[in-house]
């Protein structure tokens, strides 16, 4: 039987081979396509979980916070800004002000051209940090400094959102006087509140608001 068909085949007209063939091709292509353009759910699913493990493109996000004037701000809020944004807590020895002194740095080398940029400190501990305490920490970093914090549930929320670590580290033998471990990074969000890029709190002023004029 199988030689049969070979015979078969190469009884079949060259032209009309080529053709033939030249249309499987064609049509192996076209399923190839459709499988790969196919919106569904089978389709969406696979997509979202290679964004979570790839990771940046997924960063931010919805949050509800309050500012230290006692202001509840949302992500929305500040559509239209160039955010900076950086969680940490205000009683953090060095790595927090490192940070936000970047930040700070940046801005004012940027003068005039930092009128559309946001820099915002989310705290990562809300149990201290109230707006007060807020209120007075942001003073050191310059007037458009906002810190946001919220309760428990809501700066979890928005940590999340950034995929911010942190956890309370208790000081031995004296509890109210805890630590936060936490993630360091400095997001660059776009107008519409997508991702640029990140930098760590070692990063040098001149990189920062580099990136912020680049945005231009
Ligand atoms: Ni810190």
């Amino acid at each position: 039987m199988i030689l049969h068909s070979q015979e078969q085949e190469t009884t079949l007209p060259r032209t009309l081979v080529f053709a033939l063939s030249g249309l499987v091709v064609l049509g192996l292509l076209m399923i190839a396509w459709l499988l790969a353009t196919r919106p569904g759910p089978a389709g969406s699913a696979a997509s979202g979980q290679v964004i979570q493990t790839t990771g940046t493109a997924q960063i931010g996000g919805p949050f509800e916070l309050v500012d230290q004037n006692g202001r509840t701000v949302t992500d929305a809020t500040f559509r239209g800004k160039k955010l900076l944004v950086y969680f940490g807590f205000t009683h953090c020895p060095d790595v927090c002000p490192t940070g936000l002194s970047a930040m700070s740095s940046a801005l004012q080398s940027l003068g005039e051209e930092a009128a559309d940029v946001q820099p915002l400190f989310i705290t990562v501990d809300p149990a201290r940090d109230t707006p007060d305490a807020l209120q007075s920490y942001m003073t050191y970093f310059g007037p458009s400094f906002l810190g946001l914090t919220g309760s428990d549930a809501q700066v979890d929320k928005a940590a999340k959102a950034y995929r911010v670590y942190y956890k309370k580290a208790p000081a031995k033998g004296d509890a109210a006087n805890y630590s936060m471990d936490h993630s360091s990074i400095i997001y660059l969000m776009d107008e519409n509140g997508r991702y640029v890029q990140h930098f760590t709190h070692e990063a040098s002023p001149e990189a920062i608001a580099g990136a912020l004029a680049k945005m231009r």
